[in-house]
């Protein structure tokens, strides 16, 4: 019997073997280029790793779980480059680990926010945002203000981010203790959200 379209159409094991077959050519030939792409693997021009101040912020921004409610991924839509300013590049993420994403916006996105606003504005607004924002139903976060950074562990953070690529010298990783000495955690934060999504120039 000759081998023939029918041959798969009765047989729904085979079709299952070749849908899944088909599928997965399809999705390798799209998703393997990506790895050796410089858009998507090379940090943006003058991207830098976050600082041990910045850093620290990131580290709170996620105990926090501000990503529950805010996202940091502008996508290419006319409505939402207007709204948060140049669409988000995968360039940009390249020192982010993990990535802040996140999929849900309960609060405006946050990608390019740094620079938005003063850093008392920031201040005031994350110890209750309703002092600024009358509406707002964001937590207030008082907390951040009266707590003084943990210097302990900000060393072998940076050692781990740079086995993993961020290219942080010596020098700034045995200085990282000392440059966030008696920082509260507002600071921190602060810092982290001033230099969200600042390596790429916008038109605002
Ligand atoms: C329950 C949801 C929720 C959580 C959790 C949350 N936010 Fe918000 N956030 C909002 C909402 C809603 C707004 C818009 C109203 C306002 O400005 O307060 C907002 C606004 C903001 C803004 C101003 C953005 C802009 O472009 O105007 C910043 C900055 C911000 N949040 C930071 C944070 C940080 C940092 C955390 C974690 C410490 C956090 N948020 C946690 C809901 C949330």
């Amino acid at each position: 019997m000759a081998f023939e379209h029918s041959t798969i159409e009765k047989n729904i094991g085979l079709m299952m073997l070749l849908i899944v077959l088909t599928i997965s050519v399809g999705g390798l030939v799209q998703i393997i280029p990506l790895f050796f792409m410089k858009s998507t693997t090379e940090p943006v021009e003058g991207l830098k790793p976050y600082s041990a101040l910045e850093l620290s912020g990131r580290d709170i921004y996620v105990r926090e779980g501000c990503y529950t409610c805010h996202s940091q991924m502008i996508r290419p839509f006319r409505a939402e480059v207007e709204r948060y300013g140049h669409y988000s590049l995968a360039g940009e993420y390249v020192y982010d680990r993990p990535f802040q994403w996140g999929s849900k916006r309960t609060g405006p996105d946050l990608h390019r926010v740094g620079g938005r606003y003063s850093d008392e504005w920031h201040r005031v607004h994350l110890i209750n945002p309703r002092d600024v924002v009358p509406e707002s139903i964001m937590p207030g976060y008082p907390w951040l203000e009266t707590t003084e950074l943990d210097t302990g562990d900000i060393k072998y953070k940076m050692k781990v981010l740079r086995n993993l690529g961020a290219p942080y010298t010596d020098e700034e990783i045995a200085n990282a203790p000392a440059s966030i000495e008696g920082k509260t955690e507002m600071d921190a934060m602060i810092a982290y959200l001033q230099r969200l999504g600042t390596s790429v120039k916008t038109r605002r």
